[in-house]
């Protein structure tokens, strides 16, 4: 089966294209086309991402990004004649009235190329903000209409979940592991801490969750408050790693919010608030205190998300643990549940660098494991949803 699968929830347009063989949960697939364009330069000049302009971006960059995972899967064929008739563009102009330059890039699309060989197409429909998603939104009703192939919505969190599932079979073709239930969900980006416990597949429990700020969050305010550019986790991270190299680090402790609150819930608004002290009374730090501060910043986050995942394991009596989202690329941190993995018995299933953060094909993925349950979503129905939860 070929599923499409677009991604803006956030500030990336990712469109992947894979192929899947085999029966749920034995899936295999491989990566026909896979694309990605990033609007993290776009919002840098804000320090976080602005909705409007990520809305006006995935529109922009809708069709680019289409028309290259396409063109790697070899499936751009010219077209002798227009691909849609007169009439189906009309329907399409009125599916994507919001999003007009998007149209004509598409109906320039439709005039010159043939309808790829695709079975489904999967589009996150949330969480994530609201106007962005309704750009992919759009798009897949639009595609999915113009090449009467059926929608799968898809949770931009299960795609991460997703992502942390694949294994290497071959170096062109991947599997999805196999999970012995039940296991912890670790989920930890820009916009979610949360654990999860996953029963069986699709089967979620909420255990814990931030009560304020996500640990993505707090990498991305520390760093704007250090002067670092967006996205700051990558730059904590980087600076963090140079101190510890050198074996230095601060003489001032920053807290470890809710580490003993006896629960599996996060808080990092008061680490926020002790970054912004901290500096303050450094004035003008310097590179070297920033590498220090750096450090601190990381190893706070880094610890709370260990010893809540422990907990969470020990108290569920779960074997196996998944990590996913865009913090989940943070070497420090893979590193230390690597250990405590290895301590406690665990399996670890942690997505690579490159599928921690978002992407289309996470989506895609998502998309095959409910295909593989019939889960479609009837086009006319599809509607984003900026606090879908997995429970
Ligand atoms: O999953 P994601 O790409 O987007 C959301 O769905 O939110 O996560 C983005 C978040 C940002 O806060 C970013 O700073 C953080 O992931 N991030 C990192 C690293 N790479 C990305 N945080 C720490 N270390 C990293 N290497
Ligand atoms: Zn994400």
């Amino acid at each position: 089966m070929r599923i499409l699968a677009i991604e803006t929830s956030c500030d990336e347009t990712g469109i992947s294209l894979i192929e899947t063989t085999g029966v749920f949960p034995d899936l295999s697939y491989k990566v026909l086309g896979n694309a990605l364009q990033s609007q993290i330069d776009v919002h840098k000049e804000y320090g976080g991402v602005f909705p409007a302009l990520a809305k006006r971006e995935h529109g922009k960059n809708m069709v680019p990004v289409l028309m290259q995972a396409l063109s790697q899967a070899h499936l751009m064929t010219p077209a002798l004649k227009p691909s849609i008739t007169q009439e189906q563009l009309g329907e399409i102009k009125i599916i994507l009235e919001r999003e007009p330059e998007l149209f004509v890039q598409l109906a320039l699309f439709f005039a010159q190329y043939e309808k790829p060989p695709i079975d489904a197409i999967a589009v996150t429909v949330g969480p994530g903000l609201e106007p962005a998603l309704w750009v992919g939104i759009n798009t897949a009703r639009a595609l999915a209409y113009a090449w009467s192939v059926p929608v799968i919505a898809v949770n931009h969190m299960e795609g991460h979940i997703a992502a942390a599932l694949v294994e290497s079979e071959q170096s062109t073709k991947y599997k999805i592991q196999d999970v012995q239930f039940p296991a912890v969900v670790l989920l930890v980006s820009g916009g979610h801490t949360e654990l999860l416990l996953m029963k069986n597949w699709f089967e979620y429990e909420l255990l814990g969750e931030t009560r304020d700020d996500a640990a993505g969050e707090a990498f991305d305010k520390s760093a704007r408050m250090m002067g670092l550019p967006y996205p700051g986790g990558p730059e904590i991270s980087k600076l963090a790693h140079e101190a510890r190299i050198q074996g230095v680090s601060l003489d001032t402790r920053l807290p470890r919010p809710m580490l003993h609150s006896g629960n599996l819930d996060f808080s990092y608004s008061g680490l926020k608030n002790a970054v912004r002290l901290l500096l303050e009374a450094m004035g003008a730090p310097t590179a070297e205190q920033k590498k220090l501060v750096a450090r601190e910043v990381e190893d706070a986050i880094v610890e709370t998300l260990i010893a809540k995942a422990r907990r969470a394991l020990q108290e569920h009596g779960a074997r196996t643990l998944i990590v996913s989202g865009g913090v989940s690329a943070n070497a420090h941190l893979k590193t230390e549940l690597t250990a405590m993995a290895h301590t406690t018995d665990t399996a670890l299933l942690i997505s690579t660098p490159q599928l921690a953060t978002d992407n289309g094909l996470m989506i895609a993925l998502a998309g095959a494991l409910r295909a593989s349950k019939n889960e479609y979503t009837p086009p006319e129905t599809l509607s984003a949803s900026g606090n879908m939860r997995l429970a």
